[in-house]
């Protein structure tokens, strides 16, 4: 962990860098809590310039040394949605109120800045020797079934379990979903789990019933590993190649893009699935201005055509244009796109077709009589 010159006693690292640290790894972002009024506390730092409040989340942002840092208040919170975003209950509760309202032991560890201690008042060191997630009490997933998709998360992360208990809690929230919950912050876990791209994921999410998350509609795990596809063709978005393959996302906010990753793959699915005999020229005329996540999400029903389309056909493009057509004395017309796909169509058969031949080609079946 990246040491801070900001030392306080009340001071401490929270969350998922004391157990990155204590796991050894990296952590992204620095999470820390001072207990008490954080806002009043960055206020009497003489050296700190003040960027940023959040008054009602008690959160405040300042520079100090050239470093940003972000400094929270210790908080409690309460669900009176459940499945939505908690209200702020207490700014400047104890440490240890602070600490019991997160998911897992292994995320709910402080450390102090001043003296190094690890606080660990749920037992997370013990969790992380033994490779276990265990939530801190028996509602966590009621108020927050996103819990269970950062569960996921952590679990492939890591290679940790579920804790018994927890894995019943989670079975027992499985067997009656409440639906009415914020999609936004599951969407959100569930793009950083998948971007993960790892099989193991969507093996333990559709085998465990975590998709049902989204919507009730039975799944099964596709027979074709998409691991190794997206290692190999690198999609923008390789999270909804997973999540996508879902018979209904609807309950998820998804931009354009991924809408129409999402819809170009079911208009698609029919044709791959079924035509057995379906020509390099028809392959290419359904790729068409499709995206690569939903070419290598076809991939788990017809791995041969999309690997044939991905490594081969993608690459030809014919390199006759319409001023090549006016040129050779055909005026524009309807007509251009008949004779667009009649030498893509021969290109497709023979890529070596150099531009002279394409031209002669169209001239052969299009200008003599
Ligand atoms: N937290 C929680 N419940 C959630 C999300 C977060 O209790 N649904 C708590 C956890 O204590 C977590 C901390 O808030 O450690 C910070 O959340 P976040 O930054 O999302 O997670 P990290 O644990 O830092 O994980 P990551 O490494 O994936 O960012």
């Amino acid at each position: 962990m990246c040491e801070m010159n900001l030392k306080n006693e009340n001071l401490y690292y929270i969350g998922g860098v004391v157990r990155d640290e204590l796991l050894g790894k990296e952590s992204f972002d620095i999470d820390l809590t001072y207990q008490g009024n954080a806002i009043e506390f960055a206020q009497t730092l003489p050296d700190a310039e003040i960027l940023q409040i959040n008054e009602p989340f008690g959160t405040v942002k300042i520079k100090l040394d050239g470093e940003e840092i972000d400094i929270a208040s210790t908080r409690s919170e309460i669900y009176p949605q459940k499945g939505h975003l908690p209200k702020v209950n207490n700014i400047g509760c104890s440490l240890k109120e602070d600490i019991l309202r997160r998911d897992f032991t292994i995320n709910a560890m402080a450390k102090s800045t001043l003296t190094g201690e690890i606080i660990d008042y749920t037992s997370g060191l013990e969790d992380l020797k033994n490779k276990k997630l265990r939530v801190l009490h028996n509602n966590s997933f009621i108020d927050d079934p996103t819990r269970i998709v950062r569960g996921l998360k952590f679990s492939v992360r890591f290679g940790f379990e579920l804790d018994e208990h927890t894995k019943k809690l989670q079975d027992k929230y499985l067997q009656s979903i409440n639906y009415d919950m914020s999609y936004k912050r599951l969407k959100k876990e569930l793009v950083e789990t998948f971007n993960l791209n790892l099989w193991t994921a969507f093996e333990k999410f559709v085998n465990e019933g975590i998709y049902k998350l989204i919507s009730p509609q039975e799944f099964t795990l596709p027979q074709n590993n998409l691991e190794e596809l997206i290692k190999k063709y690198k999609p923008t978005f390789p999270w909804i190649v997973y999540v996508g393959l879902l018979p209904d996302i609807s309950n998820l906010p998804l931009t354009k893009t991924e809408q129409k990753i999402v819809d170009d793959y079911k208009k698609i699915l029919n044709q791959v699935q079924n035509d057995k005999n379906i020509s390099d020229f028809e392959i290419y005329k359904a790729f068409e201005g499709v995206n690569l996540e939903t070419i290598l999400m076809l991939a788990t029903v017809n791995p041969e055509i999309t690997g044939r389309y991905l490594d081969k056909l993608r690459h030809i493009k014919p390199e006759i244009t319409g001023k090549d057509l006016q040129e050779i004395g055909i005026a524009p017309s309807p007509k251009y796109s008949e004779i667009f796909d009649f030498i893509l169509n021969e290109k497709l058969k023979n890529p070596a077709l150099n531009k002279t031949q394409e031209i002669e080609l169209v001239k052969k079946f299009y200008l003599i009589p």
